[in-house]
């Protein structure tokens, strides 16, 4: 049992509470209809449980082959603020940059770059979910995008990213709370919602080269009337990460804004 588990041992079922409450919101989070959605749009930035079912699945590749053969940008199928310009230019990428997506889901931002020619050298897409990268690796398949091969398709633990120690110059985070969000105890304070959320982001840490950057953007709609500046800092300060900046900005033209932090690790 760990020091924080003692701690908090006889509120445990609130925090266990609390974290389930989280859970939920991370699944409406990805949802096409959520309230961070006010567009609709065609395809789902994220796969679940049992969603999409075979014909709807069916639907959104017929969808991703109709727009290569009409050689239409991709992009503008995925809700907005999962390809946002001003998110792409909040991370300032070079073209020497290593970067990933931790939460990359079915890929929209992936698209977005590859069809903006945003710079870098080798992007990881990295998710626990399986399907939604085979979904992605379906659409660079059949897009057939130049860069294609830049992109590397990781699916991960729910406790490790799994990339390369000292590989990242930028990752992001992009309304994956499951990971970038913690929990309130019972005192109101910030509380990693389990071990697993705590190594998910040492795994991040460590895979960080020294001075590389972690971007957390988190949809102000997700989490009500809370201030989430001090929980993500929390979240991020306690792995080594020192923070850098922290702002709300808009991804979408009519939605709420984002938290967006940058953390750096130390060199
Ligand atoms: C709400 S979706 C966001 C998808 C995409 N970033 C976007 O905003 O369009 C959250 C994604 O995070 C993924 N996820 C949750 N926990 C994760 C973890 N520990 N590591 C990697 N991905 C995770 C989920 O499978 C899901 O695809």
């Amino acid at each position: 049992m760990t020091d924080l588990r003692k701690a908090f041992f006889p509120k445990l079922q609130r925090v266990l509470l609390v974290g389930l409450c989280i859970s939920l919101l991370l699944v409406s989070g990805c949802t096409k209809n959520s309230k961070t959605d006010p567009e609709d749009a065609i395809l789902p930035s994220s796969f679940f449980d049992d969603f999409p079912n075979g014909e709807q699945l069916e639907a959104f590749r017929r969808h991703v082959q109709e727009k290569a053969a009409s050689g239409e940008p991709l992009a503008p199928s995925f809700k907005h603020n999962s390809r946002s310009e001003t998110m792409l230019a909040a991370l300032e990428l070079k073209p020497t940059d290593v970067v990933a997506d931790v939460g990359a889901g079915t890929g929209p931002f992936q698209v977005f770059m590859l069809e903006q020619d945003a710079p870098f050298q080798t992007m990881y897409a990295v998710d626990i979910n399986g399907r939604a990268l085979e979904f992605l690796l379906f659409i660079l398949n059949t897009m057939n995008y130049p860069d294609r091969e830049k992109v590397r398709i990781v699916t991960n633990r729910f406790d490790d990213v799994m990339l390369p120690a000292d590989s990242i110059d930028v990752l992001w985070l992009l309304n994956t709370p499951a990971v970038a969000v913690p929990a309130v105890a019972p005192d109101g304070r910030p509380i990693y919602q389990h071990d697993e959320q705590k190594n998910c982001i040492l795994s991040i840490t460590k895979a960080l080269k020294p001075g590389g950057r972690v971007h957390v953007f988190e949809s102000q709609d997700t989490h009500g009337d809370s201030d989430m500046f001090p929980f993500i800092n929390f979240a991020f300060t306690n792995a080594g990460l020192h923070p850098v900046r922290q702002e709300l900005i808009d991804l979408q033209p009519d939605g709420a804004p984002h938290y967006h932090l940058v953390f750096e690790k130390p060199k």
